[in-house]
């Protein structure tokens, strides 16, 4: 007997199977038993038939339950309804395990339930076609810094100082070293990494102590850095805007059936893989008071200003050329206005914010120092990243993708907490 997937069933019409998966739903009318059978790889409708089953089996495949896992076997044949799709109809149907009342119904359940039955919910259809882009778009950023030079670098996760200043610090204790952090992002030893390889990323988990409730942020978070040697704030634009068009036509391209399950608008992704905008910071406050915002010359860009910025826009916007006060240490300063950072934020359109932080780097030894001093950083504690602009310091620039941003975007759903298999926010840490 030939075990398959449901993903592959039209190979094998006509031809007896056998699958091995999950009950997603069960109803009996007549003579009929109507399984929608799930393996992980899609749905299948299989119908067994009271005549052709024999009483005894029909009744036992009748205590399958929601959720009750089974093996089944029988042949492929073209849908009676829906054009281009199969179903099964049953030979045998073997039972592995009857799962009891399963919590999660087809009634509404609030978010508070889902989320606390996270290791169950994930089997639903709307989140089996999130995890299923998550994929995507995770091999699509590879793919694309494959195919582009970058090395994989995997950065350290335990860490003895900050990346994103010292607000967002999860602490650990470290033996007889005193106190360890989480890392923020990879970055800074990215930036050892392009002085052996050229170009580097990594990827993996973050972690901001984030006292924001929002539906954007996470306090485990999945970061791709990714860190190029000669390379300006322009020509870092360039790799970001590439990079993120990648994703969108890879999406697009292998996640056809997951972004209608999602009812995702397709042709908002689709405009979207197109030149992206550029302004400046201060351009974008100008833009921003025209319209009504409060936001001052020297601020941070909220939510709305965010939303505002992109509105009526189908592609993302660079926002560059930030004041430094707000921006981080490392940020190289604007040649032309040293009040400035030559940083960028991607800010996504339809509202989803931003995804992505990047910047050219500070090259220089003594104005890195300078910087460093009066935010009062302990210097000692990255001698290693200042001896970077001591040992053949050169122009680099660098940045880095919220993963789960950049599904929330994709996906165009609501809130970022589906984006991950469990989420990490300030109320949950279950299951
Ligand atoms: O803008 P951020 O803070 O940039 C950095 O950490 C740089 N060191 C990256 C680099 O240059 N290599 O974070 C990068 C991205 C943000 O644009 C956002 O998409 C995401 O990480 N992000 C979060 N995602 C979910 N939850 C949070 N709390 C996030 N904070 C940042
Ligand atoms: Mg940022």
């Amino acid at each position: 007997m030939q075990d398959i997937f449901v993903k592959d069933i039209a190979k094998y019409k006509g031809q007896e199977v056998r699958l091995k998966g999950w009950v997603r739903n069960i109803r009996s009318s007549g003579k009929l038993l109507f399984i929608i059978f799930r393996d992980g790889s899609g749905d299948l409708q299989t119908v067994a038939f009271r005549p052709d089953l024999g009483d005894e089996a029909f009744e036992k495949a009748k205590t399958l339950s929601l959720e009750s896992s089974v093996i089944i076997t029988g042949t492929p044949k073209a849908h009676q309804k829906l054009e281009g799709q199969y179903e099964l109809a049953i030979t045998s149907v073997e039972p592995v395990q009857i799962a009891p009342e399963y919590p999660i119904g087809k009634k509404e359940h609030g978010p508070d339930f889902l989320l606390s039955n996270r290791h169950l919910w994930i089997r639903a259809p709307k989140q089996w076609a999130i995890l299923r882009v998550r994929h995507a778009v995770y091999y699509a950023i590879c793919e694309y810094l494959n195919d582009n030079g970058f090395f994989r670098f995997d950065s350290p996760i335990l860490t003895p100082n900050a990346c994103e200043g010292t607000t967002t610090l999860f602490e650990v204790e470290y033996f007889d070293e005193g106190m360890a952090y989480l890392s923020q992002s990879g970055q800074l030893y990215l930036e050892t990494g392009i002085m052996s390889l050229g170009r580097v990323y990594d990827f993996g988990p973050v972690f901001r102590a984030e006292r924001s409730k929002t539906r954007k942020h996470l306090t485990e978070f999945w970061m791709m850095d990714a860190e190029a040697a000669y390379v300006d704030h322009e020509e870092n634009m360039q790799i970001q805007e590439g990079l993120i068009r990648h994703v969108i036509r890879t999406v697009l391209e292998k996640c056809d059936k997951e972004l209608e399950i999602l009812e995702r608008d397709k042709e908002a992704l689709k405009a979207a893989d197109a030149p992206f905008k550029k302004m400046t910071h201060y351009e974008a406050v100008e833009y921003l008071r025209e319209r009504g915002s409060e936001i001052s010359h020297g601020s941070d860009l909220g939510a709305p200003d965010e939303l505002l910025l992109t509105e009526g826009s189908a592609v993302p916007v660079f926002i560059e050329k930030w004041p430094k006060e707000i921006k981080a240490f490392y940020m190289k300063r604007d040649p032309e206005n040293e009040n400035l950072v030559l940083g960028n934020d991607l800010i996504a359109p339809e509202g989803f914010g931003e995804i992505i932080g990047g910047s050219q780097r500070e090259d220089d030894y003594d104005l890195l120092l300078g910087r460093m001093q009066a935010e009062k950083m302990p210097i000692e504690e990255y001698r290693w990243f200042l001896d970077l602009r001591k040992y053949g310091s050169v122009p680099h620039s660098g940045f880095g993708i919220g993963l789960e941003r950049l599904i929330t975007w994709m996906t165009g759903i609501h809130h970022i907490r589906e984006t991950i298999p469990f989420p990490r926010m300030i109320y949950r840490i279950y299951p």
